[in-house]
């Protein structure tokens, strides 16, 4: 399907949860959010529903996200139920990765392609400061076990954060000269509850492009064989890893979005940094069928702005975890 702006819409984020095991400081305060009660959120089969009702109308490929999407119980059952959808060819996850070691070996038999881990720092001290207690070692083992059991190709999510950890740019991205590894540098973007926390500490992609370019070897554009979303990607020679840059700030990429999202209470946003949604659940729990969904996921469409006025000020008071990362 298409939106009023001539892109293709075939891609849908869902949160199944809005909870986490961690506190990362640029998504939550420190006392953490309160959770949604559980009557709030989709059930399994009401999230299953909207996936069915959006393949009809041409989304293909579906991203699991949350909150932390492993929280979720039954989450296994409903990748199966979602692979046997007509139409959807293409599932992964977004994930902490802290879980991911228990986890890999059903996802994968269940029917997920690949996962995005979020790491935004290669020392343990840091990783427990910047996700308030986080175990660094858990998300090592979540990495291992992607690649043991073919959760390929395996995307590392870094926010680079000035005075935190973009002195780690170098490491990071030398990981790609050793590894088959995808680490996208993503900018940090001034929304949620710790939208304060975030003044001064954004870090443009192009300096850090640049800190790479003179220091590790000269970034050569890239493809990489799985990929719908807006990370630019290059490769130093020939590595077997590349690095991406998420410009989420300095150079928006709307023109080429070819997503929705369902958050964990049941609603569509257009657009990630626009507080316009379409409420789904109470149509699904009176008893609405895959038509009329399929009418209201075009309504959300319809809605999506050509781009969005981040820099303009965030309106929404709620962070990632609870829109859907
Ligand atoms: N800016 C940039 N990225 C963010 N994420 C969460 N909050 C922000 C923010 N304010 C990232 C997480 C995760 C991905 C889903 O979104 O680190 O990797
Ligand atoms: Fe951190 Fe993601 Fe959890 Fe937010 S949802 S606290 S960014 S791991």
């Amino acid at each position: 399907m298409k939106d009023t702006y001539h892109r293709e819409i075939n891609y849908l984020r869902v949160s199944v949860t809005d909870r986490c095991n961690l506190r990362c400081i640029y998504c939550m305060p420190p006392e953490g959010v309160q959770w949604l009660p559980h009557e709030d959120i989709l059930q399994l089969e009401e999230i299953e529903a909207v996936v069915k009702a959006a393949a009809l109308i041409g989304v293909k490929k579906v991203r699991l996200t949350g909150g932390e999407p492993l929280l979720r119980r039954g989450l296994t059952d409903l990748v199966r139920n979602i692979a046997d959808i007509p139409g959807i060819d293409d599932i992964s996850l977004t994930t902490n990765g802290l879980l991911l070691a228990s986890w890999a070996r059903q996802l994968k038999e269940s029917g997920v392609k690949r996962v995005n881990i979020s790491l935004d720092t290669l020392q343990s001290d840091r990783y427990r400061e910047i996700t308030r207690n986080g175990n660094l070692d858990g998300v090592r083992q979540g990495i291992e076990a992607s690649f043991e059991h073919g959760l390929l190709p395996v995307k590392i999510n870094t926010v680079v954060i000035r005075g935190f950890n973009d002195d780690e740019v170098l490491a990071m991205a030398g990981l790609t000269l050793k590894r088959p590894l995808h680490i996208r540098f993503i900018e940090l973007m001034p929304i949620g509850p710790s939208n304060s926390w975030t003044t001064g500490r954004f870090v443009p992609a192009e300096e850090i492009m640049s800190i790479i370019n003179t220091r590790l070897g000269q970034l050569v554009p890239a493809k990489i064989s799985a990929g719908n979303g807006p990370a630019q990607y290059y490769r130093i020679n020939d590595a077997p890893g590349t690095i991406g840059f998420i410009t989420s700030m300095s150079e928006h990429f709307c023109r080429s979005c070819n997503r929705l999202r369902l958050t964990a209470s049941g609603s569509l946003r257009p657009c990630l940094y626009d507080g316009r949604e379409v409420d789904l659940k109470t149509p699904l729990r009176e008893g609405a069928g895959l038509n009329e969904i399929g009418d209201l996921i075009l309504k959300a469409v319809a809605l999506k702005p050509d781009r969005h006025h981040m820099l303009d000020g965030w309106q929404d008071r709620r962070g990632m975890s609870q829109i859907g990362g």
